[in-house]
């Protein structure tokens, strides 16, 4: 039995929980999803993981690309973990309904919780906070490892009913609109020009001119740019600037690097 995990990360937490999930089931390839199958044995793992960020109470767009191109194999028992912030909502319910039209079986669907990276609504939880979610999420782990090794099937986790009413509207409302929000994006204090927000940007959105980043209009709005700045220099709208930076602490800056996600 092998397994491949394609995963997506803006700020280390699905990284993380891919790493972990992959050291507990064993025999498993890591891909990141901007790679696609390039260069990896998908083909020949008998499970399929995909682990990604929930985002505006959904699937990412990123993702949403992602299956699109990804290899099809009916026979191949799929999973997925939906890394979130609290509110899981409709996401992988989503999953299993973008899948079933492709005849894929989502077999699992495990939402587990992280500190929020969503820095316009504020800065990370306290640093106790965010080791009882790292424990948490540990113990959530080992959990989903079971049930994936054992190949069961059933399980699709999701928000209670308020969070799919409410928030999957407001997903539809936004999906199109989440490309240009980058126009919030600006530069606020001295920025060394070490192009890291332009390495961490999994689409290429950002370009350094004269020396400063730019975003370009397809934004993923994975918060990758804004958190790993090193200088805290780049801002989005007018409240960042008072509000602490998070990355996973177990989770570098070259881990999230373009370069790995070709
Ligand atoms: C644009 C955006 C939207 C988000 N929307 C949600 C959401 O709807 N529900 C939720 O629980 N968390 C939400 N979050 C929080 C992330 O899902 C959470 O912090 C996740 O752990 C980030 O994973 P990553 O570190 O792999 O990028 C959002 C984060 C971003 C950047």
């Amino acid at each position: 039995m092998s397994t491949v995990i394609y995963y997506y990360t803006g700020t280390g937490n699905s990284l993380w929980t891919a790493r972990t999930l992959a050291e507990k089931l064993g025999d498993t390839e890591l891909v990141p999803m901007h790679r696609m199958n390039t260069g990896s044995n998908a083909s020949e793992a008998d499970a399929v993981g995909l682990v990604f960020p929930v985002h505006i109470w959904g699937i990412p767009s990123l993702v949403r690309n992602f299956l699109q191109t990804m290899e099809k194999r009916p026979g191949a028992y799929y999973f997925a973990v939906a890394v979130n912030g609290g509110q899981v909502a409709r996401t992988l319910v989503q999953l299993k309904e973008l899948m079933a039209e492709d005849n894929l079986t989502l077999s699992a669907g495990f939402d587990i919780m992280f500190p929020s990276n969503y820095i316009p609504w504020g800065g990370p939880v306290p640093v106790e906070r965010q080791r009882k979610l790292f424990t948490d999420a540990t113990e959530k782990i080992n959990v989903a490892a079971s049930y994936i090794s054992n190949r069961k099937a059933g399980l699709i986790e999701k928000g209670p009913m308020w969070q799919r009413v409410l928030f999957t509207g407001l997903y539809k409302l936004t999906y199109d609109r989440v490309k240009t929000l980058d126009v919030n994006f600006h530069i606020d204090g001295a920025c060394s020009s070490c192009g890291i927000c332009e390495r961490v940007c999994p689409v290429k959105n950002i370009t350094l001119e004269a020396g400063k980043p730019v975003w370009h209009g397809n934004c993923e709005q994975c918060l990758a740019c804004i958190q790993w700045c090193p200088e805290t220099c780049i801002q989005y709208g007018k409240k960042t600037k008072n509000y602490e930076r998070y990355h996973h602490p177990e989770v570098k800056v070259k881990d999230v690097f373009r370069e790995l996600l070709q």
